[in-house]
């Protein structure tokens, strides 16, 4: 008999032998056992994960799979910070079956956005989440150089000139949201900013990127369409990609829907005589051909715009609603602001080159994104064994990495007094004197750091800075000056209409986004 054999045959009989004696156990022992054994495993098996030289430390549960699931999720900050104690800036946990590996503060964002691409990926990650609201062939469904030639291909929407285009539109859009939705009739009244703030970001972004075409068609049913994708656009969904339930199909009808939609108006565009707005859909229909030569096809195009107005929805609207909401605590800021725009531009009408011209302005959307950054956490999955510098430890492939600027932004480390919402602290940055924001610099960063492009344009190569809202690396975001412009325009014009107040929430993590917990109202009052 050979080795192998009698190895079969020892591991057979074993088995035979403790079925026999697991058959012979009372019910209740049988139950107990069967309970006992995921416990037990997943102790052993932490026990033997701690001994690993080659392990970052990982934080110790109790419920196996969940591991520190509820923990993290309803309170990310306050679970980091409690676990930087024990174990520093690096450390692992058990989140839903997967080992994610966080690493805290600047070098944790060196770590994970300019991992290299051969270790880390982004799309093994986001796509259960992400592909089924966005389509195929776009974004995380494609290798990550076709991604690198999308965001080139939709920054052809985003340029100064398409901005100056953008804002008379987007301030179009908000006073008509401002005179015609039911929440702002009379002199005063309450908003939900959690109702209201999607609803105009919507709105705005889809006026200026897609076109006075599309916004002409926008009606109640778009709005309920989107309101369906992003539905499906949940924690959840990372670990549940499709299950066999209304939600999941209400996402997939709408989304088929909406780039229906998208296609009809790329189809119109092509026989029109050009006297259209210059806008993402031009953008997309003048150039989206690989280097290799090949082309996107409509169906994917249209998938391309969901994903950049999906990109930008969420972040923007949560920006919005938190800025109001700790606008409504501070009349002072709202009356400065009031000054700043009537030195800036009078009664004459807001142009793009004035958002510039208002420092204030810009300080409190940067203050804002310091505070209330709408991303909690930003993965990448390992798919090469990755040392962690300095240390011995190696994250291993199909381990998680984990980066949370949000978390250092918030952290007094960092930013001192970092739960008072203070815009001024921005005001001695050099460079904030313009307010805007360079498009090769982190923007806040002093470090004089080198650029790099990695097909979309230059961006700054180092992203050590506590201050990281954009992310950094290949897939930094391409929306900060859109955005920038879009939260300025609505700002500007809600001052110049409204005073208001508000007690501002705690926030709550639990959705994509992290969101003010209800009631997120405000209280306003028309300016005369
Ligand atoms: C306040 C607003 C916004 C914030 C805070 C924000 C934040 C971010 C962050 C942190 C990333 C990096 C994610 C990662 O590394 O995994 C990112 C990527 C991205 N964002 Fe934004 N974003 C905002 C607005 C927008 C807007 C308005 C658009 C579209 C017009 C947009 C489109 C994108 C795209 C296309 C990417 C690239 C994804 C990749 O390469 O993997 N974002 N954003
Ligand atoms: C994506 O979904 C698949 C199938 O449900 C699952 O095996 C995988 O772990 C999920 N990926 C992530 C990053 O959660
Ligand atoms: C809304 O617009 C879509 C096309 O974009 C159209 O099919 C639908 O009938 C419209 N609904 C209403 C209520 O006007
Ligand atoms: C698309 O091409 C046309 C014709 O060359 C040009 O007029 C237009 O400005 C381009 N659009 C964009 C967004 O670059
Ligand atoms: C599309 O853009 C790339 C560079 O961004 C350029 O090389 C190419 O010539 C452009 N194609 C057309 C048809 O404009």
């Amino acid at each position: 008999m050979s080795v192998v054999e009698t190895l079969v045959e020892g591991a057979y009989a074993l088995i035979v032998q403790v079925a026999s004696w697991f058959m012979a156990l009372g019910l209740l022992q049988k139950l107990f056992l069967i309970i006992a054994f995921p416990f037990v495993y997943s102790i052993t098996w932490q026990f033997l994960f701690s001994l690993r030289k080659d392990r970052v430390p990982l934080v110790f549960y109790w419920i196996p799979w969940v591991g520190s699931s509820v923990t993290y999720g309803m309170q990310p900050y306050e679970f980091f910070s409690n676990c930087q104690k024990k174990y520093g800036d690096c450390f692992s946990f058990m989140l839903l079956g997967r080992v994610m590996t966080v690493y805290l503060g600047p070098k944790g964002h060196e770590f994970v956005f300019n991992a290299k691409l051969s270790d880390v990926s982004a799309e093994a990650a986001y796509s259960n989440l992400t592909t089924p609201c966005f389509g195929k062939g776009v974004i995380y469904d494609v290798p990550n150089w076709k991604l690198m030639e999308q965001k080139k291909f939709a920054k052809v929407a985003l340029t100064t000139e398409s901005f100056i285009q953008y804002v008379p539109i987007m301030r179009e859009e908000i006073l008509k949201y401002f005179s015609t939705d039911p929440v702002f009739q009379g002199k005063s009244g309450k908003a939900n900013v959690l109702k209201t703030q999607p609803e105009i970001t919507l709105f705005t972004a889809s006026r200026s990127l897609m076109g006075r075409d599309l916004r002409n068609t926008l009606n109640s049913s778009y709005a309920q369409l989107f309101s369906d994708l992003d539905k499906g656009f949940t924690p959840l969904n990372f670990a549940f990609p499709h299950l066999p339930l209304p939600g999941y199909k209400k996402r997939d009808n709408a989304h088929a829907k909406i780039t229906e939609t998208y296609m009809e108006l790329i189809n119109k565009r092509r026989s029109d005589d050009g006297n259209h707005d210059k806008d993402l859909v031009d953008a997309l229909m003048n150039n989206s051909t690989y280097k290799d030569g090949t082309k996107m096809t409509d169906q994917q195009v249209a998938n391309l715009m969901v994903g950049v107005l999906m990109g930008g929805q969420h972040t923007s609207a949560s920006t919005s609603a938190w800025f109001l909401l700790q606008l409504g605590e501070r009349p002072d800021l709202q009356e400065e602001l009031y000054q700043e725009i009537k030195k800036a531009i009078g009664d004459r009408e807001l142009k793009w080159q004035d958002l510039e011209k208002m420092p204030l302005l810009n300080n409190i959307i940067r203050e804002t994104l310091r505070m209330h950054h709408p991303l909690h956490s930003v993965f990448r999955q390992v798919i090469h064994d990755l040392p962690v510098p300095d240390t011995k430890w190696v994250v291993p492939a199909g381990h998680y990495v984990l980066a949370s600027p949000g978390w250092s932004m918030t952290n007094e480390k960092y930013f001192p007094h970092a739960a008072h919402f203070e815009p001024h602290r921005w005001d001695k940055l050099a460079g904030s004197g313009g307010g805007f924001i360079k498009e090769t610099s982190n923007l806040d960063t002093n470090e004089k750091s080198d650029s790099v492009d990695y097909g979309f344009g230059k961006i700054s190569k180092g992203v050590s800075s506590p201050y990281l809202p954009f992310g950094g690396g290949r897939h930094r975001c391409i929306g900060e000056h859109f955005a920038y412009t879009q939260l300025g325009t609505l700002l500007v014009t809600f001052v110049q209409n409204f005073k208001w107040k508000s007690k501002v929430p705690d926030p709550d993590y639990s959705s994509m986004v992290v969101l003010p917990s209800q009631p997120a109202e405000i209280e306003w009052e028309r300016r005369e």
